[in-house]
């Protein structure tokens, strides 16, 4: 597995930002819709797609670890180099909080939680009343909800951020920060 370099990333680099970048905007998009319509019909893909985002997430903070972060293609000024770094660990660190919240929301809230049908959390009956859950417990699921609530909004700010830096980097200045990510020797 070659490693990243100045002039060219990594095919592992790439590959994981794109697939995590996919997933993530995509969890985004369905999580506000379903929690706003009460779709209910997309939990468990939500949820199964959530899961499966943790397993590339723990491998791509574990490869940054042996990698650090990519050096700088282009002349980035104090104040950029600042906000760069800001908005790529928030979303790093972002990527983990959202899949560990919404798991112990759905499972600490009695709802359980199942990867397209292979349960690994059994959900819990309401014995007194068929067809609903009790909370396993309520303080944690209610903790982790808000945290799925706020850390989700806060992605999405700084996602809008490092998507117009990417934008400025490849219209205004003109360097190969994006082209990099796409594969591009610069
Ligand atoms: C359309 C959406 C996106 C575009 C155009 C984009 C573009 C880029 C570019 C050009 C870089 C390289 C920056 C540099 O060399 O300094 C980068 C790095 C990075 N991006 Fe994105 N990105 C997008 C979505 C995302 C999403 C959704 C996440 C995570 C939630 C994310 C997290 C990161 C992180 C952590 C880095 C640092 C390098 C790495 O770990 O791979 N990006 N992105
Ligand atoms: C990177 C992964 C994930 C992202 C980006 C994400 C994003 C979101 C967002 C933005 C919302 C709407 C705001 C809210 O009500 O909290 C949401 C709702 C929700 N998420 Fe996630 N989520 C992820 C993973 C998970 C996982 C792993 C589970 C459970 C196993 C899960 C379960 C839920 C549930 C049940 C709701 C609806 C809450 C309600 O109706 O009030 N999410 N998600």
């Amino acid at each position: 597995m070659s490693g990243d370099t100045r002039e060219k990333l990594s095919s592992t680099t790439i590959s994981l930002h794109w697939i995590v970048a996919l997933l993530m905007i995509g969890l985004l998009a369905t999580g506000i819709y379903m929690e706003q319509t009460s779709a209910y019909g997309l939990y468990p893909w939500h949820k199964s797609f959530g899961v499966i985002i943790a397993v590339f997430v723990v491998v791509r903070i574990l490869w940054r670890i042996k990698q650090g972060w990519p050096q700088h293609v282009g002349n980035y000024t104090a104040i950029e180099t600042f906000l760069a770094s800001l908005v790529h660990w928030l979303l790093i660190i972002g990527t983990l909080v959202m899949p560990i919240s919404g798991f112990l929301m759905s499972a600490m809230g009695g709802h359980g939680v199942a990867v397209f049908g292979w349960e690994l959390f059994h959900h819990n009956p309401d014995p007194e009343n068929p067809g609903k859950v009790l909370p396993i417990n309520a303080g944690i699921a209610g903790t982790a909800h808000s945290l799925h609530w706020i850390a989700g909004y806060c992605i999405i700010g700084a996602l809008v951020l490092h998507v117009v830096g990417a934008i400025k980097h490849h219209v205004v200045d003109k360097d190969g920060t994006l082209r990099r990510m796409l594969g591009k020797r610069v």
